[in-house]
């Protein structure tokens, strides 16, 4: 008996020393940027917290990322803080057991899609995880990608590759200069991401430290140059076809 309530002891002991690294790992791996917010509470990517999820899921996202979108695989974690960071996120999202019970991965359900082919090609398209950056890099669409830009449902892509943008300004901090979409003022702050390069990285300065400037020019160019225009026009009916469902 005391032997059974020592083992559960120390047990318990190793299992919230495992919930404080995997607390860690996720701050810093996480939780940082733009992705799942601070204790999982959401920022551009999907919320974690509350979320009830099966351990086998979790378990396969965090090891492989989910092809096609913004979240990466983290297989060459080394195996204490992937565990830990599995088990951590178990426990924020409220779900299955939390103890290292073996464990069964089911295979990813086939991905079923119910709009015609063009839709469909427009989709794979937007998230092509092949393409260093994608559509998805900056625009989310039915819970995946990671939204910089806005919802583009319905939007039409045609002359995307010119179009500047008016909302993308030119910003100087000290000597830098770079293009930049506010996000957010508040306690003289503002907080912005840096299109300088794909992905855009969240970025805050103190408001004095700050000048935003006029619209900076910025396009897609950069972003559009691995999409043909066929590519586009297949990326159009997909977001045609979000409209109207
Ligand atoms: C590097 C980030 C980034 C990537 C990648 C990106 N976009 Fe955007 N997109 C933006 C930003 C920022 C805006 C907002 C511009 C504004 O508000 O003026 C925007 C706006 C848009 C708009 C609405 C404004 C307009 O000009 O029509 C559409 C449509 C759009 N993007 C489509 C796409 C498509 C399709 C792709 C993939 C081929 C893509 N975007 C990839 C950042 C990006």
């Amino acid at each position: 008996m005391i032997v059974l309530a020592l083992a559960l002891l120390s047990q318990g002991i190793a299992q919230e020393a495992d919930l404080m690294l995997g607390a860690k790992v996720f701050a810093q791996s996480c939780a940082v940027g733009y992705c799942h917010g601070s204790a999982g509470a959401a920022n551009r990517g999907p919320r974690l917290a509350g979320r009830g999820f099966d351990r086998g899921f979790v378990d396969k996202v965090i090891r492989d990322g989910v092809p096609g979108t913004a979240m990466p695989g983290f297989k060459t974690m080394r195996p204490p803080e992937l565990n830990s960071v599995i088990a951590y996120v178990m426990k924020i999202s409220g779900g299955g057991n939390v103890s290292a019970a073996p464990l069964h991965v089911p295979s990813p359900e086939p991905p079923v899609f119910a709009g015609p082919p063009a839709a469909q090609m427009g989709k794979l398209l937007f998230f092509d995880a092949a393409r260093g950056t994608r559509c998805g890099t900056c625009h989310a669409l039915e819970d995946w990608g990671v939204a910089v830009g806005p919802n583009v449902t319905g939007r039409a892509t045609a002359g995307l590759r010119q179009r500047a943008s008016a909302n993308v300004k030119s910003v100087a901090v000290g000597a830098a200069r770079f293009p930049a979409l506010i996000v957010d003022r508040k306690n003289n702050t503002v907080t912005l991401y840096d299109v300088a390069g794909a992905p855009p990285v969240l970025r805050t300065f103190a408001a004095a430290e700050i000048r935003v400037g006029e619209a900076a020019g910025w396009t897609h160019a950069a972003v559009t140059r691995t999409y043909t225009d066929a590519d586009l026009a297949s990326i159009q009916a997909y977001l045609e076809w979000l409209a109207q469902r």
